[in-house]
């Protein structure tokens, strides 16, 4: 399904890369660098040398906003074949040991369907106002981003045919069982903001709140511990 694979040592972002040309779908885009690395809410992405940064370009498809679980779950599985223990920091971000290991951003443009993945590889540092760690923070090893790649693709190919072959429900119990904060309270930025304990993942990948006024399902908006201002 990933028909061609291009890789630069330094682009903008690979994001915009695909969104400005007319490539066909299952293209990969991946650089060692981005000078203008985009994240979710108009932040900027950290893509400094020894991370890998690519994105994929997939046809226009209905359940969107399940989408970024189903390249979170890849890139646990990923990193637990390796030793790592990650969870999902739902909706869109792998962490591990509290620290950001991976930021996924899915766009849709002109119906196409464009998912970004920055994953911390290499890195030995970051700039202090980034909770963030790398593969070799973790692990102690490095890697060569050109498997790290291979065998991620391989994951993320995997999920996506169960994904559209037999729909999220196929997937939710694995995602389930690696969400951070599952059973902790947490609060939802949204206006007004829900406070609550994360008590499920819904069959549409929506977060599950049990509130002081019941049970809440949540469809966007940035999830944090109560009380630790973790973002
Ligand atoms: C986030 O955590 O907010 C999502 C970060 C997504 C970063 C990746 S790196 C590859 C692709 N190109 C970009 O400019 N952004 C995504």
């Amino acid at each position: 399904m990933f028909t061609h694979m291009l890789w630069f040592e330094e682009l903008p972002s690979t994001q915009d890369f695909l969104k400005d040309k007319s490539l066909p779908f299952g293209t990969v885009v991946v650089s060692n660098r981005q000078t203008r690395g985009r994240g979710r809410y108009g932040r900027s992405w950290h893509s400094q040398d020894g991370g890998l940064y690519f994105s994929f370009l997939l046809e226009d498809m209905n359940n969107l906003q399940e989408l970024p679980l189903v390249f979170g779950l890849s890139v646990c599985e990923f990193l637990e074949s390796l030793g790592v223990v990650p969870s999902i920091k739902w909706v869109n971000d792998v962490y591990v040991e509290g620290k950001k290991i991976c930021g996924i951003l899915v766009e849709k443009s002109k119906g196409k369907v464009i998912v970004g993945i920055g994953l911390n590889v290499n890195q030995g540092s970051f700039p202090k106002n980034l909770q963030a760690t790398s593969m070799l923070l973790a692990s102690g090893r490095e890697y060569k981003c050109v498997d790290v790649l291979l065998i991620l693709t391989d994951y993320i190919l995997k999920n996506l045919d169960l994904f559209k072959s037999k729909g999220f429900l196929a997937l939710r119990d694995k995602i389930k069982a690696r969400l951070l904060f599952l059973d902790q309270e947490v609060i939802i930025y949204n206006d007004p903001p829900v406070v609550g304990i994360l008590t499920d993942l819904s069959e549409k990948g929506e977060l599950v709140i049990t509130t002081a006024e019941g049970s809440k399902k949540i469809i966007s908006g940035e999830l944090t511990l109560r009380g630790f201002g973790l973002s």
